[in-house]
């Protein structure tokens, strides 16, 4: 389905997700609840061992995640060697980045980066081990777990254009050359990221994706998620 298809639900608005994370750090703070895992524990299995095999933590990648909610992503990458000041998690939600301040904490990875930021009109921060040459291309790997979904979902303009159109080119810009964007969806087939995100305004060519289990119904075989990956061309 295309982006401009898809009809705006509250799940592409901040003050659900404000909401959201609102309640899931009442949680935290009162029970210890970290709070949802979206699309289950599994796919941010799937998502670090697709890390391990490409961009291993013995090549030191940059790390963000897009839209990072409560952070189980980036603390799986941390548990699974990644030097935690290389990762950073933003999300434009401050609920939510409190949220994953607080996990950090407790799960001792205090040292991962978590910001507020509208991706859509900011560029985030970088590391603060970044030597400041530039805000933009500073990124080996960006993750998105369900974000792309989210903003797909949020209210049209007024000649009926998603928000989430520009957000390929905001991904490319962010990257290095021959960076990577890892994306996890459940709104969109491998075929409609490819058709959205390997364009020739962006330049990013398929790489290689994640198997997840499928489900037959109606006679048509698919996955609930597909988790894909896309590259930036490498400078010649
Ligand atoms: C479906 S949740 C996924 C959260 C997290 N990636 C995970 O897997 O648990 C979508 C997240 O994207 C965030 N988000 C949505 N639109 C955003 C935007 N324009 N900029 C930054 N974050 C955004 C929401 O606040 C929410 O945390």
């Amino acid at each position: 389905m295309a982006t401009e298809e898809l009809n705006p639900s509250k799940l592409g608005t901040k003050e659900h997700w404000d909401q959201v994370y609102e309640l899931e750090l009442n949680n935290f703070e009162e029970i210890g609840e970290e709070g949802e895992i979206w699309f289950g524990e599994n796919s941010v299995e799937k998502m670090v061992d697709w890390a391990l095999d490409h961009l291993p933590p013995s090549e030191n990648p940059t790390i963000l995640e897009v839209g990072s909610g409560n952070g189980t992503l980036l603390f799986g990458l941390s548990e699974a060697g990644y030097e935690q000041t290389r990762l950073a998690g933003v999300d434009y939600s401050e609920g939510a980045v409190r949220l994953a301040h607080g996990i950090a904490e407790q799960r001792e990875a205090s040292s991962v980066s978590f910001r507020t930021c509208n991706f859509l009109g900011e560029t985030p921060a970088p590391l603060p081990c970044h030597d400041g040459s530039s805000d933009t291309q500073i990124w080996d790997l960006l993750l998105d777990k369900g974000t792309y979904d989210a903003i797909a979902l949020g209210p049209k303009d007024e000649q009926g254009r998603s928000p989430a159109r520009d957000y390929p080119k905001r991904v490319v810009r962010l990257l290095k050359p021959g960076g990577i964007f890892l994306i996890t969806s459940c709104n969109f087939t491998e075929a409609e990221l490819k058709a959205s995100f390997c364009t020739s305004e962006t330049g990013l060519v398929y790489h290689s994706n994640v198997r997840h289990p499928t489900i037959t119904f109606g006679g048509q075989t698919g996955s609930s998620i597909v988790t894909v990956a896309f590259q930036k061309p490498a400078l010649v």
